[in-house]
């Protein structure tokens, strides 16, 4: 069994991950654990070229088919050279996004399909799942607003994608809460900063009561 906890942050586009990241990883550090943020894709330098090649918006000819190998690809690396050995050390990892993303994206809202999505993932993670993914939930008109409104983000292929697109990856991240009401959890990504925190940490307090024990109280 792994010593870490592997915790991932899901959600469309300006659901607030990068804010609640920050958060939550402070805190963490703050209580004393030993924690470190992660993304995908990319996250390592293999990855982030590879996100590059994925998210460059002059690549309006790229398969969906290719989009989802390439995900899975980065992925792969990531784990390997990332995410496990820090699990292995006992961390806690903050991974923004994971295999969650591209069911909803690649194969529910580009019309993949889901099961063969997983598939070519379950070749690229070998069962490795999250034992928590909070899933941030928003609709893409609040979503794409916010996303409108932040000047420094930069505009990528997928944000350019139809409104449709968009409602499409919220059905299909609705889909997976059913099928794995277990490891995700819904957070209502509409509400104020304070609230959306109140909320994960409620979240991972339910979750991981007996892991964290007594000694911290997030
Ligand atoms: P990013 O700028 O990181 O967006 P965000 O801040 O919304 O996370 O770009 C990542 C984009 O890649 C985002 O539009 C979601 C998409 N994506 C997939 O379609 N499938 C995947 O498996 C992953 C990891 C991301």
């Amino acid at each position: 069994m792994r010593k870490g906890v592997f915790i991932t942050i899901e959600g469309g586009e300006g659901a607030g991950k990068s804010t609640l990241i920050e958060l939550l990883s402070n805190k963490m550090l703050q209580r004393g654990k030993s924690v470190i943020t992660t993304r995908e894709p990319g996250g390592i330098p293999i990855a982030e070229k590879i996100r590059a090649v994925i998210l460059d918006r002059q690549h309006v000819t790229m398969d969906g088919r290719t989009e989802a190998l390439l995900y899975a690809a980065a992925r792969r690396q990531h784990l390997v050279e990332k995410v496990l050995p820090a699990l292995e050390e006992g961390k806690i990892v903050i991974c923004d996004r994971f295999v969650d993303s591209s069911l909803a994206y690649q194969g529910h809202a580009r019309g993949l399909g889901m099961e063969e999505v997983w598939a070519i993932n379950q070749f690229a993670i070998q069962d490795l799942m999250p034992d928590l993914t909070l899933y941030m939930d928003v609709s893409p008109e609040v979503g794409l607003s916010r996303i409108a409104q932040a000047a420094e983000r930069e505009i990528n292929r997928l944000d350019l994608e139809k409104h449709s697109f968009h409602e499409k990856v919220r059905e299909g991240y609705l889909m997976l809460l059913q099928q794995y009401p277990e490891r995700i959890t819904l957070i209502n990504a509409e509400q104020s900063p304070k609230l959306v925190f109140h909320d994960v940490l409620t979240a991972i307090d339910e979750r991981f009561a007996g892991f964290f024990a007594t000694d911290v109280k997030l």
